[in-house]
């Protein structure tokens, strides 16, 4: 492993990162895989405001929604609709903690074409579906894909990056989620109007998964994947493509060799590795940054956007154009990520992303407090509902640059390879898990909790924000056969990891 570091050290061109047109091309295929997990985060929540879908599917939802006298809050709580939301996500729970097996064993490429095949049956299974089995047959094929693909794309993208870049690269899997988010609730605008319009919103996901699993085919694995399952050969002319056909990539693909070789000497079992004192740190972070993402409110805004804006008093279309222009605010912002992550440091976004939130969260709740109050029997008045929109998208522009993308890429940087994978599986396993609780909860703790709900997300931002201050350390620029150097150096870590060279210093190009 030292000799790693040595290598790494004493050469500045192949690790240190020049940017070039294949890397950046390969990069943006690859983070096309966030597509298909966005095109369903953005599909969900409108479909199930449709009323020829809620008819055939949801009867007493519908009832309940046309009934006179209700309660703005619980018009939408039950639990079969949010279980026909969440099911995906026990399935890509399941799915991310077999992805690591398969991400070792057939390389990070061939697990996102899975991914993308399986997402597709599930789509046209779901845009085909004629009874509640069936679509929920469909969206547990749909959460087989994501499973696989959001296991695999971050440590795509994270490996493939020359280290000085890597935030700016591992944002485009954020940004392609996010393009999913927007098209689908395009589509959705479109397809309310048509009596079958549920069908082609759902039906459609099966396009996103033809993108993502054709670009999937023709881009190469990452070298670190070629290296471990001994395709050397491959593995040197990736690196080379990655890095520019003059460079001399010999010392990096060393290192990497070395690092394998450690790594297979030592023969152990990731899962047991894990949990090893020195991984600590690690595990901590991948657990916990996926746990506190969810806890921001994110797929509140997210899956139910359009019953929230309803709940709030917009109508129905309107409520579809609010999430519509609430997506393409958070897609802006994620661009800003790109362009700060690398300049400022991961730190210095989540820090300021987490404040911007806080305070719009505090302003929604203030805003339905004052106006709606707890009856919920009155609606916002137009100013009112556009105010809400505001703060929304005011706190999904902060959400844009900081938790959004950077929650993808925390878990696939910080580990070393041998538990990469792993550390990655558990990051999206937590990160599934959260959701299907909050989303399986949420509607009904909305109907509970009024707009007390935005307080707790609240609350919850300042306990994430302030656990990011204390114990997450900047990565910026560090080579992640570097990384160790992170926890070494930290106030609370350094006394878990055992280091694994004399005081390193890091690169010239990262001070
Ligand atoms: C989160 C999702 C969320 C999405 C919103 C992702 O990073 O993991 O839960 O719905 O961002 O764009």
């Amino acid at each position: 492993m030292a000799g790693g570091v040595f290598a790494v050290e004493g050469n500045d061109s192949g690790f240190a990162g020049r940017l070039t047109m294949s890397v950046v091309i390969t990069c943006i295929v690859a983070a096309s895989g966030g597509l298909i997990f966005g095109y369903d985060i953005g599909i969900s929540g409108g479909v199930t405001t449709m009323e020829p879908f809620l008819r055939k599917f949801f009867p007493s939802v519908l009832r309940k929604m046309k009934a006179t006298e209700k309660n703005l809050y619980c018009v939408f709580d039950s639990q079969v609709l949010t279980s026909f939301t969440s099911s995906l996500y026990i399935a890509g729970l399941a799915a991310s903690l077999v992805a690591s097996r398969l991400t070792r064993a057939l390389g990070r490429r061939a697990t996102m074409v899975l991914g993308g095949c399986t997402f597709f049956i599930g789509a046209v299974i779901n845009g085909a579906a004629v009874n509640i089995a069936m679509l929920i047959l469909g969206r547990i094929l749909l959460g087989f894909g994501v499973g696989f693909t959001n296991q695999a794309t971050p440590v795509y993208l994270s490996e493939m990056a020359p280290s000085k870049w890597r935030g700016a690269f591992s944002t485009g899997f954020q940004f392609f989620i996010g393009i999913g988010v927007v098209a689908a609730n395009g589509l959705n605008y479109g397809s309310s109007r048509l009596e079958w319009g549920w069908r082609l919103s759902l039906g459609v996901a099966a396009l996103p998964a033809i993108v993502m699993t054709l670009g999937a085919l023709v881009i190469s694995d990452t070298p670190s994947s070629l290296v471990e399952r001994g395709k050397l050969a491959e593995a040197e002319q990736s690196l080379r493509r990655a890095r520019g056909v003059n460079s001399d990539v010999e010392a990096e693909l060393n290192s990497l060799i070395k690092t394998t070789e450690v790594m297979k000497a030592a023969n152990q079992e990731p899962f047991k590795t894990i949990f090893e004192r020195q991984y600590r740190p690690h595990l901590v972070m991948s657990v916990a940054i996926p746990f506190f993402q969810q806890l921001t409110g994110i797929n509140v805004i997210a899956f139910y956007a359009p019953v929230l804006f309803q709940s709030v008093g917009f109508g129905n279309d309107s409520a579809l154009m609010a999430s519509l222009i609430l997506g393409v605010v958070n897609l802006c912002s994620i661009l800003v990520s790109t362009g700060l992550v690398d300049r400022y440091g991961r730190r210095a976004l989540f820090l300021q992303g987490g404040t911007q939130m806080f305070l719009c969260q505090v302003a929604v709740a203030s805003v339905l407090g004052a106006k709606i109050g707890v009856s919920g029997k009155e609606t916002l008045s137009k100013d009112y509902a556009i105010l809400v929109l505001v703060f929304m998208c005011t706190y999904a522009a902060g959400f844009g640059w900081s938790w959004g993308p950077l929650s993808w890429l925390i878990p696939s940087e910080i580990f070393p390879l041998k538990i990469r994978p792993t550390g990655q599986s558990i990051s999206v396993a937590v990160n599934f898990a959260t959701t299907f609780a909050l989303a399986q909860t949420f509607l009904t703790i909305l109907c509970h909790f009024k707009y007390g709900i935005f307080l707790f997300y609240a609350g919850c931002i300042v306990v994430m924000t302030l656990f990011v201050a204390l114990f997450l350390p900047e990565t910026k620029g560090v080579p992640l056969e570097l990384m160790h150097t992170v926890w070494e150096n930290h106030w609370y870590w350094r006394r878990f990891v055992k280091r694994e060279s004399a005081p390193t210093t890091l690169p010239k190009q990262m001070d």
